[in-house]
């Protein structure tokens, strides 16, 4: 089984983890990610105290593995990443800036830090404030994300970070991508697009099937997002999301003072809460052109290992 040493920092068996996911109920798809022997992580944006603690405890009784709790600062929620500090998971992922105080909570609570950055200076911050796995996400990724490529970014960041741990994501969704990042010298890959179309994921079929439809080039990038999104507590980093195009996505892309915040924010909000959101605005990454059959997760991480394992055993 392909292994490399990020696993026994995490705890895990191969070296895949499945991208938090915001807002959006991913518990059944971090468990099953989890027991194929990845890394499974739930994301806590937008949703209330007594709904993330109902999460956690869901996931606890569905799988002894470990996982990720991730919080951002779009905006940070003081009140669940403390909960989340008495929660013990395996890791803490952060994306959007670099909290050394919340890094040191973290550490002094036992937790692993995974520290998401768009950059070089971003990963600089990152390593000088200790985090212990640093992943580094190219622009192609869906979601909120920087413009390096994942090609540049993944050896730069590398070549930086000595003995820290660096994951590759963004524009990564089969086992081509995770071979490709172990040569640039990462130890493992985030995958995203690829999770959200999997059978356990909540998002709606509607989504799943725009994924298996997409090219590349029709995942764009979504400037004026806070005319949509929650603002930035904490504003050192600024990500821009890429999505999928829909009809609010081209406006705020080619007229964004046409976009009412009071009318739009509690539908897509609304929206969000049953899985949906799609209509508005469908975090998705450039990979989603490799994606082209809706799979069970477990399946995704064992066909990903198995032809990296193959495509490696061939060059070796
Ligand atoms: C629907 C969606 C929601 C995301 N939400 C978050 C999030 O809340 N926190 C975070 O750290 N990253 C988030 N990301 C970004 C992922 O962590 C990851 O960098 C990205 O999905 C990797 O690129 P890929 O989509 O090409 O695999 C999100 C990505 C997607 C597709």
């Amino acid at each position: 089984m392909l292994s490399t040493p990020v696993c026994g920092l995490l705890g895990i068996e191969v070296p895949v983890v499945c991208a938090p996911f915001g807002p959006w109920d991913e518990v059944d798809l971090a468990v099953a990610v989890s027991e194929a022997g990845g890394l499974g992580s739930v994301g806590t944006a937008v949703r209330g105290l007594a709904e993330l603690k109902a999460q956690w405890a869901r996931l606890r009784d569905l799988t002894e593995r470990p996982f990720a709790i991730n919080h951002t600062t779009r905006p940070l929620d003081e009140e669940a990443f403390a909960a989340t500090i008495e929660q013990r998971p395996t890791a803490i992922s952060f994306h959007l800036a670099v909290p050394v105080d919340l890094i040191a909570r973290a550490h002094d609570a036992g937790i692993l830090w995974i520290q998401q950055v768009m950059d070089a200076r971003m990963a600089a911050e990152a390593l000088d404030a200790g985090a212990d796995v640093i992943v580094a996400q190219g622009g192609e990724a869906g979601g909120q994300g920087g413009e390096v490529s994942t090609l540049v970014l993944v050896p730069q960041v590398v070549d930086m970070a000595g003995g820290t741990p660096v994951l590759a994501a963004g524009g990564i969704a089969d086992g081509r991508g995770l071979a490709a990042a172990l040569c640039l010298g990462a130890q493992g890959v985030v995958m995203g697009t690829r999770f959200l179309a999997s059978t356990e994921m909540s998002v709606s079929d509607a989504w799943k099937q725009r994924i298996l439809d997409a090219d590349a080039t029709d995942t764009v990038k979504v400037p004026h997002s806070e005319r949509v999104l929650p603002p930035f507590s904490r504003p050192s980093v600024l990500g821009t999301p890429r999505t999928l195009r829909t009809p609010l996505v081209d406006t705020l892309r080619e007229h964004p003072e046409e976009v009412d915040p009071a009318r739009i924010v509690p539908r897509l909000l609304e929206a969000i809460g049953r899985g949906r959101g799609d209509e508005y605005l469908p975090f998705t990454g450039q990979s989603a052109a490799l994606v082209h059959e809706v799979k069970s997760a477990g399946d995704i991480v064992r066909e990903v290992v198995h032809e990296a394992e193959t495509i490696l055993g061939r060059s070796a």
